[in-house]
């Protein structure tokens, strides 16, 4: 079939597929302090998201990341993985995760397909980690989370920090020492007003050239061409030392002219661009009997319609919140 194209041209490669929109943390910057859960019947079963996986492959779309609210809250979630990951044509399964569960789960998911991983730590000291995504007691599952996908050779491993003013910002230059140490990817993602509490404001949002030059006081930086698509622009060190740090600066310098993803939501929304409040049903045409060429059809004309991108939003100044918080939409 032919690939998946929006009005602009841009052609979707990758999709984000939200598992659930549960989480087991509290993040200031995503969560609503008393979140509304989809309820259960409404969530996609692994086989309704295995069959738009299949009918996304066949127009192209072969690389598949999982993420929630916080996957591993979903459960049996290596035979969601393993069905997705048998999918001919399927080149890639990841996930992003907050890596509570990860350290018990690693070896099963990597069995069943996941080949890579991405842990989000917004802190590298333990009380202000466990302020920030409000639960006790975790940050160190979340270390043996890392340590524990390392080991059993999911690769890469990588490390989402979100970086707010005031907060965690006097850290970056920790985050870029266990990066050295470690060979983990480091990637400061910028804060987005995706917040559930409405606490996003431009006075806290860092911006990635902001971090990047505090990080050249210290290491000479060589960056790396950006592979297309990619949100992340991707430095190495000069001294040869492993590991690499990346921005993701959605807020300062999106990318949004050669975007290639789509994203379905847990409750079987497809959400063309994550700036955009527009979602198209694709669960009513899976559970009313439809072919997978309607299907297709129907994902075919909503992605055509795709926002152009949070750059004409930003250049309008006109920026308007998502209707849906970040854990329902899935990062
Ligand atoms: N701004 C930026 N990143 C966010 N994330 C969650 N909420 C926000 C926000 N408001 C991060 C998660 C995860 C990734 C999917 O997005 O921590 O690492
Ligand atoms: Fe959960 Fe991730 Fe949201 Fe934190 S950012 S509350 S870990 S879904």
């Amino acid at each position: 079939m032919e690939p998946l194209v929006d009005g602009f041209g841009r052609v979707a490669r990758k999709l984000r597929l939200s598992v659930t929109d549960r989480c087991n943390f509290r993040c200031d910057f995503c969560m609503p302090l008393h979140p509304i859960w989809i309820p259960h019947k409404e969530i996609l079963t692994y086989e309704e998201m295995a069959r738009v996986v299949r009918i996304l492959v066949s127009m192209n779309v072969t690389k598949v990341r999982l993420s929630g609210g916080e996957p591993l809250m979903r459960r049996d979630l290596e035979k969601g993985v393993k069905l997705i990951s048998s999918i001919p044509g399927v080149e890639t399964v990841s996930m992003t995760t907050n890596g509570y569960f990860l350290a018990e789960k690693a070896a099963q998911l990597k069995e069943a397909g996941l080949q890579s991983v991405t842990v989000s730590l917004h802190s590298l000291k333990p009380e202000r980690f466990e302020e920030i995504v409000g639960r006790k007691d975790v940050f160190s599952k979340v270390l043996d989370g890392l340590r524990e996908a390392k080991k059993i050779g999911l690769h890469p491993v990588k490390i989402n920090c979100v970086v707010t003013r005031g907060c965690n910002d006097d850290e970056i230059l920790d985050f870029v020492e266990l990066s050295r140490q470690s060979g983990f990817s480091i990637r400061f993602i910028e804060y987005m007003p995706f917040d559930g509490r409405h606490l996003w404001d431009v006075s806290r949002l860092v911006p990635g050239s902001e971090i990047i030059e505090k990080i050249r006081e210290k290491y000479r930086l060589v960056e790396l061409p950006r592979e297309p698509g990619s949100t992340a622009v991707v430095y190495e060190y000069a001294d040869g030392a492993d590991g690499n740090v990346a921005v993701i600066t959605s807020m300062t310098k999106p990318f949004c002219g050669d975007c290639d993803r789509i994203r379905l939501t847990a409750d079987g929304k497809i959400v063309p661009c994550l700036f955009s409040r527009d979602e198209y049903d694709v669960k009513k045409l899976l559970r009313g009997g439809a072919s997978d060429e309607e299907i297709a059809l129907f994902i075919r004309e909503s992605f055509r319609k795709k926002f152009a991108g949070v750059e004409t939003l930003i250049k309008a100044k006109g920026f308007v919140p998502h209707v849906r918080p970040m854990h329902t939409i899935g990062g």
